[in-house]
């Protein structure tokens, strides 16, 4: 099985993560109504027998309820896996400490001494960069973070971030930016190709669009939660996404009838230096995107994909704050 690492860091990873924002999370995601702790440990177990051993959490996820779950989950298993969670650089967040202060307050509730990524969430324009980049390099010194990350970075900051880190010997590792065959952003941004030339991994959330990827959702058809109705489900976004999802559907039949999700997920694996990490919140989601993992579509397939996806590859401004 091939495995993905994660930049320059020692971390060896099963070509899939697991995002754990749902394990927690209850405006969007239903935490706490149709998903509770029982079914998440549930979940966890089915992504551990499958392989899975990345975890991506962050202290925003459910108020820090998302890393409180992981915690649990933790001490519950003997598998060795690796957690990454994320600090929110906040405006009202920018005194020396506070990132030492909200760090200890996340591993006590991951249970852990230790960190091995801890990423930045997003660039906040109020608080200045560099001091964060510091902050960071003072944790890994405190040996309370392995390997340092970002998120929702654009190439310049990732290179500034990469320099500040580097000089202080600390290697950053990845960074986390949506990536999907709905939003090809990184490809065109400059992401990607940073990634790339500094060995950084592009850590790629929201790999199925939020669930636009997997087939669902059709005009007249969204889901329930307003985030996601009045966002990536708008009326318009799913008659576009109509005929990608008939390419993606097409490819699957060739596999023994693969679902337009497990096609997404598996055009992903394909892209280098990069991991994708799907959320879940049930078996089945786990199930089916652990099985785009064992096949491989072949050039010509992912080059019609990527035609019928053609719309989606342009530069990105929209940044979910806090997501
Ligand atoms: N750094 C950031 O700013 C940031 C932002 C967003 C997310 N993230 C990370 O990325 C992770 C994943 O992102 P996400 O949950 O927003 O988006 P996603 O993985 O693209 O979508 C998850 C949704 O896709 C559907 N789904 C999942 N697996 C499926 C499968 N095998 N077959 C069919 N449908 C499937 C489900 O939708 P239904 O519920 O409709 O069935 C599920 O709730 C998060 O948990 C988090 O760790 C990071």
């Amino acid at each position: 099985m091939r495995k993905i690492r994660i930049g320059a860091s020692d971390m060896e990873v099963f070509p899939l993560g697991i995002g754990a924002m749902a394990w927690g999370e209850s405006k969007v995601w239903g935490y706490g109504a149709d998903l509770g702790y029982a079914e998440v440990r549930e979940l966890f177990a089915a992504s551990i027998a499958g392989g899975v051993n990345f975890f991506d959490t962050a202290e925003v996820y459910g108020n820090g309820r998302s890393e409180q779950n992981v915690g649990r989950l933790l001490a519950e298993t003997a598998a060795p896996v690796y957690v990454a969670t994320k600090y929110a650089p906040l405006p009202w967040r920018w005194t020396k400490g506070t990132v030492s202060t909200a760090l200890d307050r996340s591993l006590k509730r991951l249970g852990q001494e230790s960190v091995d990524l801890y990423q930045l969430h997003f660039p906040f324009p109020f608080v200045p960069l560099k001091a964060q980049w510091h902050a960071l390099a003072d944790q890994v010194a405190r040996g309370k973070v392995r390997y340092v990350g970002v998120s929702n970075y654009n190439a310049d900051q990732m290179r500034r971030a990469y320099e500040v880190l580097d000089k202080r010997g600390v290697k950053l590792v990845s960074n986390q930016v949506e990536y999907s065959l709905v939003h090809r952003s990184p490809e065109v941004d400059g992401v990607l190709e940073a990634c790339r030339e500094l060995n950084v991994t592009l850590i790629a959330y929201s790999p199925l669009g939020r669930g636009l990827l997997s087939g669902k959702y059709k005009p007249g058809q969204k889901p329930t939660d307003v985030f996601r109705a009045n966002g990536p489900f708008k009326e318009a976004h799913l008659r576009k996404v109509q005929p990608l999802l008939e390419t993606l559907e097409q490819v699957g039949k060739a596999y023994g009838g693969k679902t337009p999700a497990q096609v997404a997920l598996n055009w992903l694996l394909r892209q280098p230096n990069v991991l994708a990490i799907p959320g879940a919140k049930n078996l089945r989601h786990i199930q089916t995107s652990l099985d785009a993992v064992s096949w491989e579509m072949t050039a010509e397939e992912a080059a019609q994909i990527e035609a019928a996806s053609s719309g989606y590859r342009q530069v990105e401004f929209y940044r979910p704050l806090g997501s």
